[in-house]
């Protein structure tokens, strides 16, 4: 038996502020059984844990422990626990669909490391198609194009040619090179190949430039609802996370008001991402302006995630990077995941200040050694190839955002902005009769679409979805019409 100290009542109460705030659709509660008498401890573990009051004293003593999966509708069994249960074998499931494990004691700053909930959805999604079903995935935010074949030919050529060993931890000198020129001539300012450090994926440069940068209690701003790592990584490393609200009726972009009054002594970062995931939202060169000159009056430095540069529908890309005064204090992050239909490859890059281009490679020579030598010599056909590939996937991406876009806004109490650029979109839902997180799971169960609640990018994300329309538009023209049925089911319904 549970001794009676391990009352979970507590953790019901927790895990379900964390669920409406966080908006999973399941939480996992570890209930450490102490092997020393007396001593009392319980420990949550919501699957994304940033929240320091969620932890509780960790138990270093517990050799057991109760991990018992709560589907959100199922938690009334939680009050079961009060009573205590009987403590069934390590390894034994238990028929509330929990299992028994025998648990390490985990760094205190794993509790904080998050994680990105559109890979969760897509398992489930998986587990339902070998049920049998046919799911449409909107949840996945990475090109349905394949490379184009000149980069798959270069990588091809490059291992032929003996080019698999490992490399300079900064980069392949000859892509730094290219990268160097393609950010001189695309941001119109003269970047030299020593300020390019490569990474295998776009990611890496936002953790290592948080690891190289924010000190405990550091704050670090970033836009809320944004791209799940971002506030991830800084909780992990130890800074204060700072969401910065995006608001629809400017586009998504934030008001230069909130920025300011986000500003404090301990502002040392502020990250930008423009285009934008979710929202598709983007900066615009009036905005970059008044956000340079608050860098560098209150004297922090601009991480400016610009993955999507060229995924853009209209108007053309600007970056903070190119204004007077900014490269000494801007960090750009760049990559060939979506731009060029290469998000397996793992190919990004980073430019910086010598000196945190400098701290990025030590972290490197740390962590990965380098990034893949072939793939970096395909990332240069990538980039001095033609770019024909590039035209063409935005077209037919835009063509989608229209479809999609005037989908969703014929669906009765939903509307859609029209994003200008990524490949996704961030409908409004509020008028619905179920919160996001419960409508993505509804419209996963009913309608066998995939897709994400706005809460997995942030609590600025309640009330909205995102859908991600790197899918055919077969595939989009049919989701948007299981979705309306759906919807149309839950609000006739929710009248009777
Ligand atoms: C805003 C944003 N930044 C960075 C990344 C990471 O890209 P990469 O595949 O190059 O690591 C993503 C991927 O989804 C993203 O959406």
């Amino acid at each position: 038996m549970l001794p009676k100290s391990q009352d979970a009542g507590c953790c019901d109460v927790d895990g379900a502020t964390y669920t409406r705030r966080r908006g999973f659709t399941s939480i996992y509660l570890l209930i450490g059984i102490p092997c020393q008498v007396g001593v009392e401890m319980v420990t949550v573990f919501p699957q994304k844990s940033s929240t320091p009051e969620f932890r509780y004293p960790t138990c270093r003593w517990y050799k057991t422990a109760l991990f018992l999966k709560i589907e959100k509708k199922e938690r009334a069994f939680l009050p079961k626990l009060k009573h205590g249960v009987s403590c069934p074998k390590i390894g034994e499931w238990l028929t509330d669909g929990g299992i028994i494990l025998e648990t390490p004691t985990f760094a205190t700053r794993m509790s904080r490391l998050g994680t990105e909930s559109a890979f969760e959805v897509l398992a489930k999604a998986k587990q339902l198609e070998a049920q049998g079903k046919d799911i449409i995935h909107l949840e996945i935010g990475q090109p349905d194009f394949p490379t184009p074949s000149n980069i798959i030919e270069a990588a091809y050529k490059a291992m032929k040619e003996g080019h698999t060993g490992y490399c300079p931890s900064a980069g392949v000198p000859a892509f730094r090179e290219v990268v160097a020129h393609h950010i001189t001539e695309t941001r119109r300012i003269t970047i030299h190949p020593d300020e390019v450090t490569v990474t295998p994926g776009a990611k890496l440069i936002i953790f290592f430039t948080i690891l190289a940068l924010i000190d405990d209690g550091d704050e670090v701003i970033y836009p809320e609802p944004g791209f799940p790592v971002y506030e991830s990584v800084i909780d992990f490393i130890g800074g204060k996370a700072v969401p910065l609200p995006l608001r629809e009726e400017v586009g998504f972009r934030f008001r230069l008001e909130d920025l300011v009054d986000a500003i404090s002594d301990r502002t040392k970062l502020l990250i930008l991402n423009s285009p934008q995931n979710p929202t598709g939202g983007t900066l615009t060169a009036e905005d970059l302006e008044a956000i340079a000159e608050l860098a560098q009056k209150h004297n922090f430095y601009v991480l400016t995630d610009e993955v999507y540069s060229r995924i853009l529908y209209e108007g053309e890309h600007h970056s903070i990077l190119s204004l007077p005064g900014m490269k000494e204090r801007t960090i750009l992050i760049e990559g060939h995941s979506k731009t060029y239909a290469m998000t397996g490859w793992r190919l990004g890059y980073g430019i910086a200040p010598q000196a945190i281009a400098d701290k990025i490679t030590r972290l490197t020579i740390n962590s990965n050694s380098c990034t893949a030598t072939f793939t970096q010599l395909a990332g240069i056909e990538a980039l001095t190839g033609p770019q024909t590939f590039v035209k063409e996937m935005v077209a037919e991406f835009q063509i989608r955002r229209d479809a999609i876009v005037d989908g969703l806004n014929a669906i009765d109490s939903v509307s859609c902005v029209k994003p200008l650029g990524s490949f996704y979109v961030f409908p409004n839902v509020t008028q619905l009769p179920l919160s996001a997180d419960a409508l993505a799971d509804y419209i996963m169960e009913e309608a066998d679409v995939a897709l994400l609640p706005g809460t997995a990018f942030g609590k600025y994300g309640d009330g909205y979805l995102r859908l991600s329309y790197a899918n055919s538009l077969e595939n989009i023209q049919e989701a948007l019409g299981r979705i309306e049925t759906a919807i149309s089911k839950l609000t006739s319904d929710s009248y009777d």
